[in-house]
């Protein structure tokens, strides 16, 4: 009834009001709470940040200190979740494994299914997410290498707890480097909000239906592996590999994604609200080359990264499209110098945007907002009458 906006991809339709995260798309700004992502990256712990998203203020040293401990102690999962591992293909990618995962913790945690879960249940299962996403995800990579896994360890820190859960071997000592972690926090923090992107809008569309926050975030990690969106860091990858590969000629894939008869795009291009830059790739581009500096590491593949981002910034097609390198262009390289295997780099945004996802949850029910329910323009077929089957 009524008249209805029609507005492909919400372009240009606000679903909600939020407090948490604040983006000037033309001038390139990005703030948490108020914060600039750049004091955020320099100054401050994943968990810091994600305390900020979800409780609003930056934590004092108690409260930050009661936050890492909850975690810490929620960090091992259920052995018959372990047990459902046996049952993935070896090469399964870890996306669909843990998504499948979260929400089969419904199954463990049934309470958090009852739609009149109380305060202390919706905080139980926020410190539950974030505690059990690393084993999660640390687990699936071990499972796709045919390895034992690594229980969590919480003498150490929630990044280090997850570099050792992927990396540790029975056969050796696993010492992690500290250039790493703080890499990992870093890169972690950039990811964690980006107000109501394609997966944070799932995850509040499905929570807005009442369904558990488990259900909710399991749909964000289904939402954020498209490769225009989080799958990006690994598709920006495959590219510039492909393109190390047939001897390195950027402009020939610059050509292709100009190409309308071609479906190729340049991945780690475009976004839908940075029409500047992106202020994260800025961030991140850095980074690339401070992380890569103090590992001693030289990737040739950073090299066809910036060759092609300098021909694309003077390229008339990407110039008049307001097409510039976005989050994901870079991040892959560092996740690929810190030794993290290509399949993993979109399970890593998912651990990056977990407190993004639960915050936004956290302030849809908070808001009781109505259950999401799009409208639609039908343009389908007219009346007609059933016609049986030996009749047609
Ligand atoms: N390569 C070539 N052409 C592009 C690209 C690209 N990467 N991105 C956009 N365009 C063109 C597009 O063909 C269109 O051209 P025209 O006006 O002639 O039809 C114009 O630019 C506008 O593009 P759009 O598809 O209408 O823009 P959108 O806001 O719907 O899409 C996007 C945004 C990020 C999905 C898109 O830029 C894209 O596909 N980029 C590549 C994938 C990628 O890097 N995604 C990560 C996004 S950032 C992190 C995250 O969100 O997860």
């Amino acid at each position: 009834s009524g008249y209805i906006t029609l507005d492909y991809g919400y372009k240009n339709t606000g679903a909600t009001t939020s407090a948490i995260t604040f983006l000037d798309g033309e001038e390139g700004i990005l703030h948490y709470r108020g914060y600039p992502i750049e004091q955020l990256a320099e100054q401050s712990s994943f968990l810091e940040v994600a305390y900020l998203l979800i409780y609003g203020d930056l934590p004092t040293k108690d409260q930050l200190a009661h936050f890492e401990h909850e975690i810490k102690i929620h960090t091992l999962v259920n052995e018959d979740v372990r047990k459902i591992f046996d049952g993935f293909p070896v090469n399964a990618h870890p996306m669909g494994v843990i998504s499948s995962l979260v929400c089969a913790l419904t199954a463990f945690y049934p309470e958090s299914t009852n739609p009149d879960r109380n305060q202390e249940m919706i905080e139980l299962t926020i410190i539950r997410l974030l505690a059990k996403m690393p084993t999660l995800a640390a687990w699936a990579y071990k499972n796709s290498q045919g390895h034992p896994v690594n229980y969590p360890k919480n003498s150490l820190d929630y990044c280090s707890n997850f570099l050792y859960m992927m990396f540790a071997l029975p056969v050796e000592e696993y010492e992690v480097d500290p250039v790493i972690v703080d890499a990992m926090n870093k890169l972690l923090i950039l990811h964690a909000d980006h107000e109501q992107n394609c997966s944070t809008s799932t995850v509040r569309i499905v929570g807005s239906s009442q369904a558990s926050l488990y259900s909710a975030v399991s749909a964000g990690i289904n939402a954020l592996w498209g490769p225009l969106h989080g799958g990006a860091n690994q598709a920006v990858i495959e590219m510039l590999e492909a393109i190390k590969n047939d001897g390195g000629d950027a402009t020939k894939y610059l050509n292709k994604a100009k190409d309308k008869n071609d479906p190729f795009r340049l991945m780690g291009f475009g976004h839908r609200v940075y029409k500047n830059f992106d202020p994260r790739a800025r961030i991140i581009k850095k980074s690339a080359d401070q992380v890569l500096g103090k590992l001693g590491i030289k990737d040739p593949v950073l090299d066809i990264a910036k060759q092609l981002e300098e021909a694309a910034l003077s390229d008339p097609y990407f110039v008049e499209r307001k097409l510039y390198p976005n989050v994901d262009f870079y991040s892959g390289i560092i996740y690929r110098a810190l030794g993290i295997p290509t399949e993993m780099f979109t399970v890593m945004f998912a651990l990056g945007r977990l407190p993004g996802w639960i915050a936004q949850w956290k302030e849809m029910i908070s808001n009781k907002e109505p259950i999401g329910r799009p409208r639609q323009v039908y343009v389908g077929s007219t009346k007609r009458d059933y016609v049986p089957l030996d009749k047609r």
